[in-house]
């Protein structure tokens, strides 16, 4: 091994701690984000031709020609409407010298198209859809323009800012790819044409550019490589990127364009580089900050008191997004006034074509279920990846990790798995073992799973250069690596060593991957896969040349950030395989793209043990859940560094209420089990995750209706009060479903919080440990000793709940349920509960109860919205506390409504509190019932 290749690597691990900016790129530094940020505005005037417009039998799609001015360049405009209030507008070259990448992986479905009616008018052509939408093309300068209702919510090109840079051939290049006899006569053609253009007609870069190699590009007669810290791209096809502005009128909030460590609600990019997607292993990430991170979803939401709006980039290359606040300055009649607000964004791809979707909600729960009815809903996980799961890097072998698992017992903490990070394997040899550490891998497992627990261990994609590692040899006798510009396999360095990478967009490597998954001693284990952006330690920004080649002669430039989503759908469909398509998958990555909801949770990746890094985890997983990534979750006490006691004793607090709950800590920190710990503080930590437990059947209701509404269980506040202006900018406090409000404690020494009650005043808030009651449209100082985690149930919602303390999960599911009622000012409430095997996928036929419970006049009713036909379910009811119970009944009654049994039931009423509590009901929870309270 040739150490010194990662040595630049090893010396980062030392203290200090800031990310090397000078590893990664700013906009300055990629050629074709400067070249979109400040284009040449007057050279890119486009106007829609209006004899090309055509619209096909259905009238569910138009086309037309989009002409550029001055260079003659044409595009084709295609506009598509879909039922639910989903446009999709598509731009590409007319006649591309080389087919653009279309992204098709992210779409889990289209909608049903919805026809349109057209209506001529001067200068423009208005697009008709049901509900009252409409769009408007206007010819010239082109621009399309969305209507809800006759009010103008979003302008596609009104800064003229559209730029798709036509493919060129270098004189002389002919891709590796191409030299198919067929392919070189298209190629010499191009070459002929590029030659017969005369400077006029060539888009001009950027006019004031100093830098040489940029002007040297613009006029095109220079190689058209770019260097990076000493790694040169070739860029065989030359500068062909794609930007769009997109203004939303009436709008001062945009949010989204996950991941990035930064305010959930996007900042103004005007005086910093935009957001970029272009999925990195950034070491020692920053915060506050736009650069890139491990995984990209180009979406994002608009949101105002009236409406709500996403948009979503279907670009899978490097991509940057600036967003800028302002008003609408000379809008006059249209807007009734200059303080109307406005955001300018403006988008911009390094290559591939514009394809953009917009979702009209008009709430964002409506923005939800469109955007995921398109990209896929969140899949159900297993019930017991809901619970605590205790990893490190590392659990060194067999006796370690059953000590790790005997102290959960002994300290009578719940946990359900235990991780094995990289050195588990022989030599990072993915599906091996470190026999010496680990004889008995089996036996290990079985252990573990005979108390209810489970193992995972982490299968990153990069393969061992060994002759003599099975999947290293098989796989490069059936060719299944990415290649180089030259066609040979491409070498790169990760945590074996020299690696070879596999090419997740053949087929072929897909199935050849999956089946890894079946081999013995793996099979019956979930999977942890990280370093999949990809990672390569010596490659420029620490992943892969953009002029790699996948199959099919695809440049690595067009599909960057589909790595992660492929490497975990191959995972995905592995463990399907392995049980015969009966069992759900849980696979957690670090990368990932729009739709990879459909088959892995995610965690923010390697963040440090810092008060910073704990609040940020809150906007981050409120970005990834509106994205559609709805089970997320960042390294419990923070990878990097120690945490002081304190602060590991708060992140419990706030990881215990956020989708998914691991603690992980770097091989070079100290042990941090809980029981490390002073007794009080370890207590505090056993609190916190015996808090996560008795949540978890509330959880699980919440991961069902996601996976069939894409609602995240962890929504901003806005979410649900879509009018309360208070709540735009707020990321420090969020809702769990409807019914939770969470503001965790994130800084030191935090002695009372200010929290905001989000609502108007005929909302009620209830604190769960005091039972004090705050109303909506208030904010109220909260005392926060180290025992209290700030929680609120809301007035009018029912939680189902359990009480009983497990070692794990899995020994709860059959548990009787406990309902906490919080009552709204009129007496109601409402909730549901989702129930089913937890494992299989069953659920998928049909095999699941989901029960809603209503509280109204005095009467407590549950009613089965859906019924298992397989699954039976011995669930039965244990205790129900109503919190703002104004009154002590005079006698309860439940009547079973089948059976038509009735009963008389115990109970204990806190006239201080106003909280009665109802002992043993008793009835079964797949029954349906009624509770009647009388005065
Ligand atoms: C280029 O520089 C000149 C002189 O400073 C200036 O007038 C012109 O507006 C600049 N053009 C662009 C596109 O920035
Ligand atoms: C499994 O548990 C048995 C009984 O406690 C123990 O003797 C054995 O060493 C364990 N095996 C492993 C691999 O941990
Ligand atoms: C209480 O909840 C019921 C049912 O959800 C609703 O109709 C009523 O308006 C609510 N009352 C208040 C004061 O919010
Ligand atoms: C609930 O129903 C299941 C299945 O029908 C049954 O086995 C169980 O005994 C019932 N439990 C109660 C408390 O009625």
């Amino acid at each position: 091994m040739t150490w010194t290749v990662i040595l630049p690597l090893l010396l980062l691990l030392t203290p200090a701690f800031t990310v090397d900016k000078g590893n990664f790129k700013t906009c300055k530094d990629a050629r074709f984000c400067r070249r979109q940020r400040e284009p040449r505005i007057d050279y890119y005037i486009h106007e829609l031709l209006v004899d090309t417009v055509k619209l096909d039998s259905s009238k569910t799609a138009l086309t037309a020609t989009v002409k550029n001015i001055k260079s003659n360049d044409e595009l084709l405009l295609e506009i598509h409407g879909f039922e639910d209030r989903t446009f999709r507008i598509r731009l590409n070259e007319l006649r591309p010298l080389r087919k653009r990448y279309e992204v098709d992986i992210s779409i889990d479905k289209l909608p049903k198209a919805a026809p349109m009616d057209l209506q001529q008018q001067s200068g423009q052509l208005q697009l008709n859809f049901p509900n009252k939408l409409h769009l408007n093309l206007i010819y010239n300068p082109f621009r399309v323009d969305i209507y809800d209702d006759g009010t103008l919510l979003t302008s596609l090109n009104s800064q003229s800012l559209l730029l798709i840079e036509p493919m060129r051939t270098k004189p002389g290049f002919v891709p590796n790819s191409d030299k198919s006899a067929a392919d070189d006569q298209q190629t010499e053609d191009a070459a002929g044409d590029w030659e017969s253009q005369t400077d006029e007609h060539r888009p001009e870069i950027v006019a004031n550019d100093t830098d040489e190699q940029q002007e040297a590009e613009a006029k095109n007669d220079e190689p058209w490589e770019e260097t990076f810290k000493g790694h040169v791209d070739s860029k065989p096809y030359g500068p062909n990127s794609i930007g769009l502005d997109v203004t939303f009128f009436g709008f001062e909030n945009v949010y989204g364009l996950p991941e990035h460590a930064d305010s959930f609600r996007l900042r103004s990019t005007k005086d910093t580089d935009p957001y970029r997607l272009y999925n990195l292993d950034v070491f020692e990430y920053e915060l506050n900050s736009p650069m890139a991170l491990y995984g990209a979803i180009p979406f994002m939401i608009a949101h105002n008191e009236r409406s709500t709006i996403g948009m979503y980039w279907n670009n899978a290359a490097e991509t940057w997004v600036d967003v800028d606040y302002g008003f609408i300055s000379s809008a006059g009649t249209l807007f009734g006034g200059s303080s109307t607000p406005k955001t300018d964004t403006h988008w911009f791809s390094e290559t591939g074509i514009i394809d953009v979707f917009f979702f009209l909600g008009p709430k964002p729960a409506d923005v939800s279920r469109q955007f995921t009815g398109l990209v896929g809903r969140p899949y159900l996980p297993p019930f017991v990846t809901l619970g605590y799961h205790q990893c490190r890097w590392n659990y060194n072998d067999e006796k370690d990790v059953a000590t790790v698992h005997e102290n959960f017992d002994r300290y009578d903490i719940p946990v359900d798995f235990i991780w094995l990070d990289i050195e588990y394997t022989d030599g990072k040899r993915y599906f091996t073992w470190d026999t010496p550490k680990f004889p008995h891998p089996v036996e290990m497992i079985n252990n573990l799973t005979a108390k209810g627990r489970n193992l995972i261990v982490i299968s990153d994609p990069h393969i061992k250069k060994d002759d003599n590692y099975f999947i290293f040899k098989e796989m490069l006798d059936r060719g299944l690596y990415v290649k180089t510009k030259d066609g040979k396999d491409y070498e790169g360095w990760c945590w074996p060593g020299a690696s070879y990478y596999p090419d997740f967009l053949n087929p072929a490597t897909c199935e050849y991957y999956a089946n890894l998954y079946s081999r013995e001693s793996f099979d019956k284990i979930w999977t942890w896969n990280d370093m999949n952006e990809p990672s390569v330690f010596n490659g420029p920004e620490i992943t892969m040349l953009k002029d790699i080649q996948h199959i099919g002669g695809l440049e690595h430039r067009e599909v960057h950030n589909l790595y992660g989503i492929l490497h975990t759908k191959a995972t995905y469909e592995g463990h399907l395989k392995r049980a015969d398509n009966k069992v759900r998958p849980f696979i957690l990555t670090r990368s990932f793209f729009t739709g990879s909801q459909r088959y892995t949770a995610v965690w923010t990746g390697d963040n440090a043990a810092e008060w910073g890094h704990l609040k940020a985890s809150n906007p981050m997983i409120l970005s990834l859940g509106i994205a559609g990534m709805t089970f997320a979750g960042a390294d419990v006490g923070g990878f990097f560094k120690n945490p002081e006691t304190q602060l590991l004793v708060r992140w419990y607090q706030a990881g215990a209420f956020q989708p998914f709950f691991r603690a992980h800590a770097h091989i070079d920190t100290r042990r941090r089990e809980p029981w490390l710990f002073d007794e009080q503080s370890m207590l505090l930590i056993r609190d916190s995750i015996r808090a996560r437990y008795t949540f978890l059947p509330f959880w699980y209701t919440l991961f069902f209706e996601a996976s069939q509404t894409g609602l995240p269980m962890m929504r901003p506040l806005w979410y649900e009060f879509p009018e309360d202006q208070n709540t735009f900018a707020m990321d420090d406090e969020y809702l769990l479903g409807d019914a939770l409000l969470v503001k965790p404690v994130t800084d030191e020494n935090t002695k009372t919080l200010n929290v905001y009650f989000p609502g108007t005043s005929a909302e009620t808030w209830h604190d769960i440990t005091t039972l004090a009651i705050h109303k909506g449209g208030s904010k109220s100082q909260i005392d926060t000793p180290m025992n209290k985690i700030p929680v609120f149930q809301r007035g009018g919602t029912i939680m189902p709940r359990r009480f009983r303390v497990r070692r794990s999960a899995i020994l709860s599911i059959e548990d009787p349920i406990t309902l906490s009622i919080a009552l709204n000012d009129t007496g109601d409430a409402q909730g549901s509960l989702y129930l089913d095997d937890g494992i299989s996928r069953e659920h998928l036929d049909g095999n699941y109860f989901s029960i809603k419970l209503h509280l109204k006049n005095n009467i407590l009713s549950s009613r089965v919205v859906h019924s298992a036909s397989a699954y039976k379910t011995k669930v039965w009811l244990e205790r129900i506390y109503l919190a703002g119970f104004k009154f002590k009944p005079s006698s309860i009654e439940l009547n079973e409504l089948f059976s038509g049994q009735k009963k008389v039931l115990e109970f204990f009423y806190d006239d201080k509190h106003h909280v009665l509590t109802i002992r043993k009901p008793g009835v079964n929870m797949s029954k349906e019932w009624r509770m009647i309270f009388r005065a």
